[in-house]
């Protein structure tokens, strides 16, 4: 669609005469301004999973309504409508076209909780309609996309939270201040596992004919056209690279978000040394990898990413976490919470810095979700910005194009936006939208 924010509200405009089927609007929403009131209007767009877990983080501070749902599946946005209606006495207003919510004035932000492969689409038409937004992570499916995303968000000033929540946890946030404060010397390896059942895939299935109450069309957007198949659809469309990047952009982005916090590493890496390969016998319908081991040499450490889908065992007990490697000590964190092991000096019989945990962190989506709403008021920069997620997204990227083409040294220029010694990897930067839809131009 590629409009300037004029263009969009006459486009738009025009499309809300012949609203869609689920619209209830009232004829006040024109006149309605949007206000500085101490009520936060929330819009969520894509209800099914996680995008509604959000929502109800949001619905439970006082100071928010859900003004809006909006979903491309008709069964969704229903039940949805009806969880909301029962749980918080709230009626929002159905939707399922997301450009027709951005119009809404009384809206003041909107959280995406749709497919990885939609989520530029709704976030820049969101920061061209002034809307402050809460964008579920990986930022977006390609480098591309995400790089775009940064930049809307800057030119149009709008407030963003990316939902790379570990941000908000106390274990990762006391972890990475130890680090910062040298207690655990200096920090050699970041060494990360993420061992996942549900990273092996689908359930295969055949393709058939699309649900009731589906705009399958809509659902796919800017994505090739294709038949329709459950096992692409909801909730399993991250194992297809036409909408997600496998249990690496999906899992693992929260962890690359950790391992560059120490130091505050922004941007893409500059170099991935990648193994990505399918090793498991099971049978899945996937198209992404399931075995992968990326290096990431930093300039004053290393990153280590280390993933196994199908199995759920992984070192020190945990099917996930992170090994922070320094030489008085080695932190290791999840979200529940972290264990700090002293290194042992021989020559004064002692350790060389002090053990410490921290076993209750307790649930992180609730405060990550405050401080974006305490963002919207005062106008302050949410703890995780639309640069955090590009950085977390595209180590994630560059790692699975690695794989995808086959090449285990990739060299990227972040400046450039390309890689500087694969033209096939280069291929696969950008997204071919698929018409009408087509990519921002910010
Ligand atoms: N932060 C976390 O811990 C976490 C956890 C799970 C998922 N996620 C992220 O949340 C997002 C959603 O994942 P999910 O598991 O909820 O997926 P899902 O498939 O369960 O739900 C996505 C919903 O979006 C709807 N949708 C698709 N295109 C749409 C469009 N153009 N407009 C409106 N609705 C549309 C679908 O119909 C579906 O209801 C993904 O980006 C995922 O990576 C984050």
């Amino acid at each position: 669609m590629n409009l300037n924010r004029r263009k969009f509200i006459k486009k738009t405009s025009l499309s809300a005469a012949g609203i869609g089927m689920f619209t209830v609007l009232p004829s006040s929403v024109w006149g309605a301004k949007v206000a500085p009131s101490d009520r936060i209007n929330v819009a969520l767009i894509g209800c099914r999973n996680h995008g509604f877990n959000i929502l109800r983080h949001h619905l439970n501070n006082d100071d928010v309504n859900c003004t809006a749902l909006c979903d491309v599946d008709e069964n969704v946005l229903n039940d949805r409508a009806r969880d909301v209606e029962e749980a918080y006495g709230q009626t929002p207003r159905r939707y399922r076209d997301f450009r027709e919510v951005l119009e809404q004035r009384d809206i003041d932000a909107v959280i995406i909780g749709t497919p990885d492969h939609w989520h530029c689409l709704n976030f820049v038409y969101a920061c061209q309609a002034d809307k402050d937004i809460f964008v579920e992570k990986p930022l977006a499916n390609t480098i591309a996309e995400c790089d775009i995303m940064v930049r809307a968000a800057k030119r149009y000033g709008r407030v963003v939270q990316v939902g790379q929540q570990q941000r908000s946890n106390p274990a990762f946030h006391e972890s990475v201040q130890i680090i910062k404060n040298g207690e655990i010397g200096k920090l050699r390896q970041v060494n990360i596992w993420a061992n996942f059942n549900y990273g092996i895939g689908a359930t295969p299935a055949e393709d058939g004919p699309v649900p009731a109450g589906v705009d399958y069309d809509f659902w796919l957007g800017p994505a090739p056209e294709r038949p329709f198949n459950q096992a692409r659809f909801h909730g399993s469309w991250r194992h297809f690279w036409d909408y997600g990047g496998g249990l690496f952009s999906d899992w693992g982005v929260h962890l690359i978000d950790m391992a560059l916090w120490p130091e505050d590493l922004t941007g893409g890496p500059q170099r991935v040394m990648t193994y990505a390969d399918d090793t498991s016998e099971q049978t899945a319908m996937r198209d992404t990898f399931d075995t992968m081991n990326v290096i990431y040499p930093k300039k004053n450490y290393v990153i280590h990413y280390d993933m196994t889908a199908g199995v759920q065992e992984g070192p020190w007990g945990k099917l996930y976490g992170l090994a922070f490697v320094g030489d008085k000590g080695t932190i290791v964190v999840d979200r529940a919470g972290y264990e700090l092991h002293p290194e042992y000096d021989n020559s004064i019989n002692d350790y060389k810095t002090e053990a410490r945990t921290m076993s209750d962190a307790g649930e992180s989506h609730g405060p990550h979700v405050r401080n974006f709403l305490d963002c919207i008021k005062t106008r302050e920069t949410p703890l995780c910005t639309p640069e955090m997620g590009y950085a977390a997204a595209v180590h994630t990227h560059t790692a699975n194009i690695a794989g995808r083409v086959g090449e285990p040294l990739l060299e990227w220029d972040d400046t450039n936006m390309r890689f500087t010694n694969s033209e096939a990897a280069n291929q696969l930067v950008t997204p071919e939208y698929r018409a009408p839809w087509t990519l921002p131009e910010i």
